[in-house]
């Protein structure tokens, strides 16, 4: 049976043996994916996060930004805000986000605080809708290499891709528009803002979406996901310790793959990343191995 399953990653899908791949247990991962290639393209649904998933984390050395940062190094922010932005919020928030000492409960109403700052500071910027697609045009986010492959095989062999972000959405689309990309088969669940009848941003929809209640979020739309329970076969794209529990929405699970980007304090996280997510991908800026698995099993 062994030998079975190495010919997996021999010869089917000879990325796996790329070094950014770590695995807790290839057999496994070996055995979902045949089992994901068995039942085919229209068992499957992908379900991914935004930030620092689909878009790169750094590119040339340099941070890339998260749909917020975008919106906090644009020209649609006051210099006065980008000053209290650059001390607070981030430098005090990530490392807590980040930090694989803390538990999730500890860290939740941190990112309670975060989150309703960073709207609110938005809401007082008197942001204009029609100003966002400049923005996201002229900031440094980029999509992981490999994306037009990676969007473009999901629209041809209707598979749905389903972009759980806590994130904004209204920008995070903005991306994805702005890349070409934005086929009829991808859906997003995020933070959208409220306008004004002037066009004015004046609220957030909703309930808030951060970090570490995804699974909340998932658990609470189900009807968002019924279309989906038809499709038993879940690859699941993430690379916080919250993007795990993003598919806790669908029933009927046969069988989920999780990977994982670890990005950021790559040594302290590692063993965290590798124990929960089927496939870890280390600072790793491509959909390379998503890439290849969904050529494996379409
Ligand atoms: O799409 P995703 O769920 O990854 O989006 C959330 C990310 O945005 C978080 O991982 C967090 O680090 C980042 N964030 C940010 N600025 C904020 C709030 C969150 O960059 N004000
Ligand atoms: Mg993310």
């Amino acid at each position: 049976v062994l030998a079975i399953w190495h010919q997996l990653t021999k010869y089917e899908i000879p990325e796996l043996k790329k070094p950014s791949v770590i695995m807790r247990d290839r057999g496994r991962v070996e055995e979902i994916i045949r089992n994901m290639h068995g039942a085919g393209p229209g068992a499957l649904q992908v379900i991914s996060d935004f930030d620092m998933t689909l878009t790169r984390f750094a590119f040339n050395g340099k941070r890339c930004p998260t749909s917020h940062n975008i919106l906090d190094n644009s020209s649609l922010i006051s210099e006065d805000c980008k000053a209290k932005l650059a001390n607070f919020p981030k430098s005090h928030y990530y490392p807590i986000e980040i930090d694989s000492s803390l538990s999730v409960e500890d860290k939740v109403p941190h990112m309670v605080e975060w989150w309703t700052q960073a709207h609110d500071l938005l809401v007082q910027q008197r942001i204009k809708k029609d100003q966002l697609a400049k923005a996201v045009r002229e900031s440094d986010a980029m999509l992981r290499d490999g994306y037009e492959v990676f969007f473009g095989s999901l629209k041809d062999h209707s598979i749905p891709l389903l972009i759980f972000s806590a994130g904004l959405g209204d920008i995070l689309e903005e991306v994805i528009e702005h890349n070409g990309v934005f086929h009829p088969n991808v859906r997003v669940f995020s933070n959208y803002m409220e306008f004004d009848k002037n066009g004015l941003l004046c609220s957030f929809k909703g309930q808030l979406i951060h970090t570490f209640n995804k699974r909340e979020g998932a658990l609470l739309n189900p009807d968002q996901f019924e279309q989906l329970q038809d499709r038993p076969n879940i690859l699941l794209l993430g690379d916080s310790m919250g993007d795990l529990t993003m598919a806790d929405g669908v029933q009927n699970v046969q069988n989920i793959l999780r990977i994982g980007y670890l990005n950021d304090k790559v040594e302290e996280r590692r063993d965290a990343y590798v124990g929960s997510y089927d496939i870890v991908l280390e600072k790793d800026e491509t959909l390379d191995i998503p890439n290849a698995i969904l050529r494996y099993i379409t």
